[in-house]
Parts: C-alpha cells; structure tokens; sequence
C-alpha cells in the first residue's frame, strides 16, 4: 500500500511538473497582443543597428571599426529574438501585424530561413571582429539577403 501511494505520488509529481511547463510556456506572453509587439519591437531593434552598418558599408558614414563591431554583436544577439513571438497560440496576423498566414502553414521554411538569417549574423559579427573590410562587406551583404528573402514570403 506504501509502495502504491509513493508511486502515485511521484505520478502526481510528474504530473505537476509537466502542468506547470505548460504553464509557463502558455504565460510566455500574457496574451498574442504582447508576443505581436515583442517580435516587431525587436524586428525594429535589428533594423536599427543594421542600418548603422549599412550606412559605413556604403560610405554615407566614416567607417569606425569598433562602433561597427558594437553594432554587429548586438546585431548578433537580437537575431536571435523575434522568434519566440511566433510561437504563440494566437499571435497571428490582425490589424497590428504584417506578418503573414503563409509562416504557419510553411513553418519548417520560416524557421530554416530564421536559422540561416542567425547564422549569418554570427558570420557578419566574425567579419566584424577580423576588422577586415572585404569581408565584413561580402558578410553585411549576405546577411542583408535574409530580410527580403523572408520578407518576400511571410511579410505583408
Ligand atoms: C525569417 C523571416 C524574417 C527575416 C530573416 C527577417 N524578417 Fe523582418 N519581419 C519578418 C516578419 C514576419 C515581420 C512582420 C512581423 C509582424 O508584424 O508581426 C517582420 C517585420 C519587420 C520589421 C517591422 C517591425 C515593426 O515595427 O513592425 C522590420 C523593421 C524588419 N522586419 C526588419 C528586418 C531586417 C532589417 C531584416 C534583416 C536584417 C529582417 N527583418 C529579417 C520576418 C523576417
């Protein structure tokens, strides 16, 4: 009888453990609206380093190696953070949103092109970090093909 009663408990403790992982996974966002916001404010914050590096890799700005390389690692860092925003159970497209159905029927493809997207941020912020001013070009480059890529597809 002990022995039943311990392994109902420990059942119940599974039981309990897996509850609250949903738990917290549903209460990522405390509703869509919030996971809609989270994923543009932080769209908008890699946009705007991007567009930083942009202006020194055409030449509208003095190209500053150390200012570059600030913005290629935050850069870096925010590529990997739209994402989560996506996964939210009812976070799609309304009126506040451009994202598009396509992303949640194709999901595979939209998370492959995010993968790639963070792989060459990492890339740009290597290039960033060699100081070499070829590289980091043909680096800015290929990462700037990742946005209209995407765009194309899943952006209203
Ligand atoms: C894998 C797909 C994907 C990639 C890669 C991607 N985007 Fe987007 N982007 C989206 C989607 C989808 C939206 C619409 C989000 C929404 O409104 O819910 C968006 C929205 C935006 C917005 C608008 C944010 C706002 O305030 O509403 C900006 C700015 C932006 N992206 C810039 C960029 C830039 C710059 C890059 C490349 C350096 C990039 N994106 C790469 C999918 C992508």
């Amino acid at each position: 009888m002990k022995s039943v009663l311990k392994a109902a408990g420990s059942f119940m403790g599974v039981v309990a453990l897996t509850l609250s992982t949903t738990a917290a996974a549903n209460h990522a966002f405390n509703n869509p609206e919030k996971a809609v916001e989270y994923r543009q404010k932080a769209f908008s914050l890699m946009q705007n380093n991007f567009a930083v590096m942009g202006d020194m890799v055409k030449g509208d700005i003095k190209f500053d190696g150390q200012e570059f390389t600030a913005r290629a690692n935050d850069f870096a860092a925010l590529a990997g953070m739209p994402w989560v925003g996506f996964q939210q159970e009812g976070a799609k497209p309304g009126d506040d949103s451009d994202a598009l159905p396509a992303i949640w029927t194709n999901w595979d493809d939209f998370m492959k092109k995010a993968d790639q997207f963070q792989n060459d941020a990492k890339a740009l912020q290597q290039a960033a970090l060699s100081g070499k001013q070829n590289d980091i070009r043909k680096a800015f480059m290929s990462a700037a093909r990742n946005c209209k890529a995407c765009h194309d597809s899943y952006k209203d």
